[in-house]
């Protein structure tokens, strides 16, 4: 909620708000609040302790002057730095740092000149999504360790209007991404492609969007070679979730968003096994479905002005007594062979049916997220997402989307010179590169070819949906990375009625 109280006057159990590194760094409200308290932050500041440097850390216990129990003062920084990344990493900050003390209830109050809708939005989802802990099946744990109100402050009752805007969208934002972080967490035993299938159509009811669950017979009758050939090795069978989106005014001449996530829910490699250190983290190679299920939540709830498709194969990738090997040739739906040299190159064949199908269905400009392959993390670490794509214009509106979400993202190449390496000597395509280096490229290409004349997208995610490490801002584990940034461009994509073309 947007509570528009004197900011003397808020009850809460921790009032949070942030200073800049600067010559004084006690300025604007914080004047109102240095006061409230007697003094002691300008003494916190005279004597080098409260700075403004980047996520500092100044509690201060029952301060007098407040109706607040606690008042907690972050460094966010250089000013002019400090953006709505920021400024979400820093309420997130606050969230885990408050929690952990076991406080309930924040209230985040913004600087004087961060009262926008954007910084809302940005500030909510911090708090959200640093809440989030993935500790369900731990059967000792302390109930109730989480904050169960947060509020924003700062506006007064003439300006609240964007902040409620801001509030209402960051929240169903962040849900939505933690809805697929923890799909991302689920271990493989308990996430197979029949109960990720279930889970989607659950979320897709109740967001009132049509789903169709494609079972076995289903993606045979509909002669999907390449996916058949990822799950023929499994005792689990596949699945092919569909969930769409249709607006209330729907005009069928306009351009339709279709989205492609990858959801292999374990990857052993198959025969062309992994080794077995990590391997257990292979659960997490359904993240880009994951993300585009969270899409759509977020999307039944904010109705953009277009229609939505998301397509999300699923399959196991297992070396079973049937599973496909190194050298077999196999057909996909769009009738293009594939020649499989390595079965760990999965994702590309799973993702060449889910495009076709998505194409099928009539979508116009497609996006794919896919935890696709290690190159990508050589190339970007756990930094950046790797976009490669097929239409400037298009791209430009995704990395312009992934600014405006905070979520780190970079241009890699996928150009007609990347074609060479995915040749085969006997089918139309190889699943491998048979060139050094470039393996991000070459996946990319590979999926390129089933994109015909469409404007597409690809996310190579492998290095930025899992995090190895608990971050200030955040849990370890899925990050449901890419649902902000294609939830921001699902609406500018709608708002416009077509894309930047
Ligand atoms: N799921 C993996 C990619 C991956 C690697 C995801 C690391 C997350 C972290 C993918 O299916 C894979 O195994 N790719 C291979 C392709 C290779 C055989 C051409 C790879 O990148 O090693
Ligand atoms: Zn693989
Ligand atoms: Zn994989």
């Amino acid at each position: 909620m947007v509570d528009t109280r004197a900011v003397a006057t808020i009850e809460t159990d921790a009032l949070v708000t942030y200073a800049f590194e600067q010559e004084k760094p006690v300025d604007g409200i914080l004047l109102q609040l240095d006061e409230a308290v007697g003094g002691a932050l300008g003494k916190l500041a005279a004597s080098g302790e409260l700075t403004g440097k980047m996520l500092e850390s100044t509690l201060v216990y029952y301060p007098a002057g407040l109706a607040a129990q606690r008042l907690l003062v972050l460094g966010a920084g250089k000013k002019g730095k400090c953006g709505t990344a920021e400024l979400r990493r820093l309420a997130g900050a606050a969230v885990r740092s408050l929690k952990s003390r076991g406080v309930k209830r924040v209230t985040f109050l913004v600087r004087e000149n961060d009262r926008t809708a954007a910084v809302a939005q940005a500030v909510v989802e911090g708090m959200i999504l640093a809440n989030f802990d993935y500790d369900k099946y731990k059967t000792d744990k302390k109930p109730g360790n989480e904050i169960t109100a947060a509020a924003l402050a700062g506006w007064d009752e003439s300006s609240r209007a964007d902040a409620d805007m801001g509030l209402a969208r960051g929240r169903v934002i962040a849900e939505s991404q933690n809805f697929a972080r923890d799909l991302g967490n689920e271990p493989s035993n308990l996430l197979t492609p029949r109960m990720l299938a279930d889970k989607a159509a659950a979320m897709a009811r109740e967001g009132g969007l049509a789903v169709e669950i494609l079972d076995e017979k289903k993606i045979a009758e509909l002669k999907m070679g390449a996916l058949l050939s990822v799950a023929q090795g499994s005792a689990e069978p596949p699945r092919m979730i569909v969930i769409t989106y249709t607006p209330e005014k729907w005009n069928p001449a306009a351009p339709v968003l279709g989205l492609v996530g990858k959801a292999i829910t374990f990857d052993t490699g198959g025969i062309s096994i992994k080794p077995s250190n990590d391997m257990e983290k292979m659960k997490y190679d359904m993240c880009g479905g994951a993300a585009m299920i969270g899409v759509m939540r977020a999307i039944s709830v904010l109705k953009p002005q277009c229609k939505i498709v998301a397509v999300v194969p699923s399959t196991e990738n297992m070396p079973g007594g049937r599973a496909q090997k190194p050298g077999d040739i196999q057909t996909s739906m769009s009738g293009k062979t594939i020649e499989v040299i390595n079965t760990d190159a999965e994702g590309r064949l799973i993702l060449a049916d889910g495009i076709a199908y998505a194409r099928q269905l009539g979508c116009t400009h497609l996006i794919d997220a896919a935890t696709l392959t290690g190159a990508v993390v050589v190339a970007l670490s756990n930094v950046n997402v790797g976009v490669f794509g097929s239409d400037q214009a298009f791209t430009d509106q995704l990395l312009a989307s992934s600014k405006v979400a905070g979520e780190k993202m970079w241009p890699l190449p996928v150009d007609d010179d990347y074609r060479e390496f995915i040749k085969s000597p006997i089918a139309d395509i190889q699943n491998t590169s048979n060139t050094k280096g470039g393996g991000a490229s070459a996946a990319a290409m590979f999926i390129k070819e089933f994109t015909g004349d469409t404007p597409w997208i690809h996310l190579d995610i492998a290095g930025t949906a899992w995090q190895d490490d608990v971050k200030p801002w955040n849990a370890k584990g899925a990050t449901g990375v890419a649902v902000r940034t294609l939830v921001d461009l699902a609406m500018k994509f709608g708002a416009n009625g077509s894309s930047a073309k």
